[in-house]
């Protein structure tokens, strides 16, 4: 099977020393790339800048911006059978990049920021894609109802949601715990563990999924 991995966070350039970012190691979407090399599947993984070390046999893309990693994530997503986007996506990027570095002057400072492109979103909504959909849900309150509706607004097939707000899990944490929510309202939680096992979990729950759909509409997977 053919996995598309997301992971890491993206950088939003303001000037060429500035740059908006967030706290995602991309340990969890490594991980998820490793456990689905051991199971003997191809991964590309399309990754941020993190400092991680890149697992072997991986096709590994490397992108900073968000509009990079739309591009790479559209031109791969077609020859992938399951795509499951991990990646901590911004949400916002400067209206402007100033070309030189922006000088400090006393007065206030605001930047203007506009939405960045939402690339869970614009697969799910693709015209006839062919390959199954993952997405995360970093959540702070609300964990089940928010992760719900980024569900059926993207249009994803199953959503792996992750509590975001205590300190010991979630971002930059080796460790997680996560609530896989599908469309159909079915639901599988994986209690508190290494990402690395959560990671295993997950790849069988994809497969599994990927298989059982390709099944259902008659189709081989090569
Ligand atoms: N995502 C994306 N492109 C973006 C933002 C998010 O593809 N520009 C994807 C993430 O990779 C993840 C999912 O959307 O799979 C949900 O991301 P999350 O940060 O939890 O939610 P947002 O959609 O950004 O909504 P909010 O920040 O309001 O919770």
């Amino acid at each position: 099977m053919r996995f598309l991995i997301t992971a890491g966070p993206t950088r939003e350039p303001i000037d060429p020393v500035r740059y908006i970012s967030n706290r995602s190691s991309g340990k969890m979407g490594y991980a998820i790339a490793e456990a689905a090399l051991a199971e003997g599947h191809d991964v590309t993984l399309i990754s941020g800048p993190v400092n991680l070390e890149a697992p072997h046999d991986a096709n590994l893309i490397s992108v900073s911006t968000s509009d990079e990693m739309f591009e790479a994530v559209h031109r791969h997503a077609d020859q992938c059978n399951v795509c499951v986007l991990c990646a901590a996506v911004a949400d916002y990027k400067p209206a402007n990049v100033s070309s030189t570095k922006i000088k400090k002057r006393g007065a206030n400072f605001s930047l203007e920021l506009i939405p960045a492109r939402d690339i869970l979103d614009s697969l799910g909504h693709r015209q006839e894609r062919q390959f199954v959909l993952v997405g995360f849900a970093a959540e702070t309150d609300h964990l089940e109802e928010n992760a719900t509706k980024k569900l059926r607004a993207k249009n994803c097939d199953i959503i792996v949601a992750n509590d975001v707000s205590g300190k010991n899990s979630g971002m930059e944490s080796d460790v997680n715990e996560v609530t896989i929510l599908f469309r159909d309202g079915e639901k599988k939680k994986i209690s508190r563990a290494q990402k690395q096992i959560i990671a295993r979990e997950l790849v069988k729950i994809f497969s599994n999924f990927t298989t059982k759909m390709f099944d259902k509409k008659n189709v081989t997977i090569n």
